[in-house]
């Protein structure tokens, strides 16, 4: 589904970037991606379902508490890179696939605000992008300590952008909101307990800041239930799909930053788990299935997937039909979908669907 537009692509061999930029270009399995969709029909969605909520939502954002949050103050302007050489690099892979999912939703909210009529849709993409551009400023604040600065316009012309319909969008970026959410969060609490473990100030913003994102996350709810279609029959296939691919995905990516998660006192297991949990615990509001993550059999899976991950980038350098990486790509795949038919979680939707950040 990856599309490439050379309108949006500049030769990346004009340029001089640097290396964190090039890190945030990767187009892996793992890493975050540029998303576009279907504008037509954004402009057509209609929210008069839940428009009394939508109001609401839209005064939350109009209010902006968090704009002067993401402000480097000036008694921190020092150089904070001075960190462990254990967790240095880890650190630094951390803020930069964070500043690219980050920006990669400023991205899309902007094109969709710019791309369409609708004034309810124009005025959310508008809000998103606005936060999503400030996360994102803000992070490049810090990553500047380490000499390093991740190049946001050029990332934007020169990134792949992967073509998904709305309903995709939805799904994929409601989930990405939420976890981005009980992520910060969780992390937040762990250093607001125990403070010895907070080896960068950067941490101290995560709290308002899940709000945000939070946020974000009510906007995508409020568009599936204004169109229940996206919420039924064969859709319900794709919302199990996604669950696990996002679910799968941080998995994975996180077990391989141990000495970060070390630095945090949390174990990368119990970390992922207590996210799923918050996760599927939200999107009650919205999804009529849900992973049956206490169910032994997930995590096994998940750490099968982990290892047969491992197994493959050991022999990232050989060719790409070399036997061994066929043989891994398949129990990959074996994997994947026994994780995918396990039993799901029906779920009733609730009529009063907002949920409140209270983690
Ligand atoms: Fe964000
Ligand atoms: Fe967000």
């Amino acid at each position: 589904m990856a599309v490439t537009s050379d309108a949006l692509r500049s030769s990346k061999k004009d340029l001089p970037i640097n290396s964190s930029t090039e890190k945030a270009l990767e187009e892996t399995m793992l890493s975050p991606r540029f998303y576009t969709t279907d504008f037509k029909a954004i402009d057509k969605i209609s929210i008069e379902v839940v428009r009394k909520e939508w109001n609401k939502l839209m005064s939350e954002f109009e209010v902006d508490s968090n704009i002067d949050h993401f402000q480097r103050p000036k008694d921190m302007q020092d150089n904070y890179s001075k960190i462990s050489s254990d967790v240095y690099d880890e650190f630094v892979d951390f803020l930069i696939s964070s500043i690219t999912s980050e920006f990669s939703g400023c991205v899309l909210y902007a094109e969709i605000k710019k791309r369409v009529k609708n004034e309810d849709m124009k005025k959310l993409f508008g809000y998103m992008a606005r936060d999503e551009s400030r996360h994102a400023g803000f992070i490049n604040q810090w990553l500047k300590d380490f000499n390093i600065g991740v190049d946001l316009s050029f990332l934007t012309k020169a990134k792949k952008y992967t073509f998904f319909k709305p309903k995709f969008i939805f799904y994929a970026t409601y989930l990405s909101e939420k976890i981005g959410y009980a992520r910060y969060i969780s992390i937040y609490r762990q250093v607001e307990k125990h403070p010895e473990f907070r080896f960068h100030p950067i941490f101290l913003w995560f709290e308002k800041w899940c709000n945000d994102e939070f946020r974000h996350g009510e906007a995508f709810a409020l568009l599936m239930r204004s169109d229940p279609s996206l919420l039924k029959g064969v859709n319900l296939l794709w919302i199990k799909f996604f669950l696990l691919a996002v679910f799968a995905t941080m998995f994975v990516r996180d077990h391989k930053r141990p000495e970060l998660h070390k630095a945090l006192n949390l174990s990368p297991t119990e970390y992922d788990m207590q996210v799923f949990e918050i996760t599927t615990e939200i999107s009650k509001q919205v999804f009529p299935v849900l992973l049956d993550i206490k169910n032994p059999k997930f995590l096994q899976n998940l750490q099968k997937l982990r290892s047969i991950n491992e197994e493959l980038e050991t022999c990232a350098n050989t060719g790409i039909f070399s036997l061994k990486k066929i043989v891994l790509g398949g129990k990959m795949a074996v994997c994947f979908t026994k994780l995918f038919f396990m039993k799901s979680i029906t779920n009733k939707l609730p009529e009063d669907f907002r949920v409140k950040p209270s983690w």
